[in-house]
């Protein structure tokens, strides 16, 4: 049994900024960890982060293309706060220790990428801003006595009793269970990208956090918009890695194999349209059997620019001289999540959500590119600067163990094929409550809903899947309830 004052679930930029900023101020806080520290969508992240600090932006203009984007189903408060915070929010981080690149005359450089109105987009290491961010947050966490981390020890399920949160209760990798006492609990643990089969995210994200919230008692809100990314490396059928927007926003071409442009005609900002626009253009070539590829010809020095991106392609034996990537849609991002304010604050009492794993409503029905790592990094100091002024003692309450027990579990692939089929880039009406039905078919013998598990008669691996389980089936009735396409939402007859 551990006590400490705050515990973070989830090693990502929205949980160690939190971390950073409560540590700063001596609070004792332990991140909790289902891998290790680099094993995080940030640590992924290649393009960069939205920020109106050229001469010609202001975040006025940041947050009209982000509720553009959004589809107007933003929470605006939360959309002012974000993009009104960044500049400053950023400066601080550079003098933290962060490096973004620049020119030769020292000058930030300002990257494009859709649906933002002009070059806005800082990055570090070429494509590798998420990598960068988190070895400098590492650094400055690591250098910190207040922090402990616990590493490949997932959380099986919050401690909650009568509307307030205690804690958690996890299993380390030698399969003991381990329960924690916290004065503030923080989700920051990420979206649901291994829900799909072909995703951006990290191995170890598969919609945990919506699950162990959802058997909390916490709201949960707009689950049914999920960000598919157009531009994966993709060669007969398998999804290898992100191919950044970036790409697109430093002029590669969407085109056919007969070299065509599939978004002409489609919308004015054509490659650089709205992403979830792009990705169903994509989709809809891929089923009727074409390849497209992402045209690379108009770019310079590619593999100086994008260096990530080429080491993905060579590593899966595309030949880049040829300026041709093969690629098609994957699960990028999830805009719905644990309902939660700017300030991570959700209806359960000390628990707190924040980064991908909340949904705060800045980003509507679908998230402008690259404002994720700095919703992480604006909101996850906004969640500590809460709890600073708001610490709580820290109470115990026991864990009571269910009975529940979870029998013939289906394998991810399963899952996986049929999120892809039934809640992926087009739904159709009418279809979705099958899938629904199937979800239930693996409720526990005699439960209604997906409860909480015996968890000394679940490994980690099932307990993993019945986690899947319980997200898919909430993000299956999300996308359901709502009758009308919008944004990521697209839903057909
Ligand atoms: C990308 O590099 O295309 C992803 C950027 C983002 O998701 O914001």
């Amino acid at each position: 049994m551990t006590r400490t004052d705050v515990l973070i679930i989830g090693s990502g930029i929205a949980a160690l900024s939190t971390a950073y900023q409560l540590a700063r101020f001596n609070i004792n806080v332990t991140v909790v960890t289902k891998g290790g520290k680099k094993d995080s969508n940030s640590a992924l992240a290649q393009g960069g982060i939205s920020v109106a600090l050229s001469r010609e932006d202001n975040w006025r203009l940041h947050y009209k293309d982000t509720l553009m984007a959004g589809c107007y189903l933003n929470d605006e408060k939360a959309v002012e706060r974000l993009v009104s915070l960044a500049p400053h929010t950023l400066l601080d981080f550079m003098g933290a220790g962060m490096n973004f690149d620049r020119n030769k005359k020292g000058d930030l450089l300002f990257g494009r990428e859709a649906a933002h109105s002009l070059n806005r987009v800082i990055h570090a290491g070429g494509d590798a801003t998420g990598l960068k961010a988190m070895e400098q947050l590492i650094i400055n966490t690591d250098n910190n006595d207040n922090i402990t981390f616990k590493l490949h020890e997932p959380v099986l399920d919050l401690i909650v009793k009568d509307g307030r949160c205690y804690g958690a209760l996890t299993r380390d990798s030698k399969g003991s269970l381990h329960t924690y006492y916290a004065g503030s609990t923080v989700i920051a643990s990420g979206g649901i990208g291994g829900l799909y089969p072909a995703t951006t995210n990290d191995k170890t994200i598969t919609g945990d956090s919506i699950a162990l919230a959802y058997r909390a008692g916490c709201r949960l809100k707009n689950l049914e918009f999920v960000q598919f990314h157009p531009t994966m490396l993709t060669i007969d059928g398998h999804a290898y890695g992100l191919v950044s927007e970036a790409v697109r926003g430093a002029g590669a071409l969407l085109i056919n194999d007969k070299g065509e442009r599939i978004m002409d005609g489609v919308h004015p900002m054509k490659e650089l349209a709205p992403r979830d626009v792009v990705a169903r253009e994509v989709y809809a070539h891929h089923l009727k059997g074409e390849q497209i590829y992402l045209d690379i010809s108009a770019i310079s020095d590619f593999k100086e620019k994008f260096p990530t991106v080429s080491g993905i392609c060579e590593d899966h034996g595309v030949d880049l001289s040829n300026n041709l990537i093969p690629v098609a849609p994957g699960a990028h991002f999830h805009m719905g999540g644990i309902q939660a304010t700017s300030e991570g604050v959700t209806n359960i009492k000390d628990l707190y959500a924040v980064g991908e794993a909340a949904c705060t409503g800045v980003h509507g029905a679908n998230r402008l590119a690259s404002n994720s790592l700095l919703e992480g990094l604006v909101f996850g100091r906004l969640t500590a600067d809460h709890i600073l002024a708001n610490p709580q003692s820290i109470k115990e309450a026991e864990y009571t163990m269910s009975g529940a027990v979870a029998e013939n579990l289906p394998c991810k692939k399963e899952i996986r094929r049929k999120m892809m089929e039934f809640v992926g880039i087009v739904r159709h009406r009418g279809e979705i409550d099958k899938v629904i039905k199937w979800f239930d078919s693996f409720m526990p013998k005699g439960e209604s809903d997906f409860v909480s598990l015996d968890y000394n008669k679940t490994d980690n691996e099932q307990a993993e899947i019945y986690n899947m389980l319980t997200t898919g089936k909430l993000i299956a009735e999300a996308a359901a309830r709502r009758k009308d396409s919008i944004g990521a939402h697209c839903i057909t007859d």
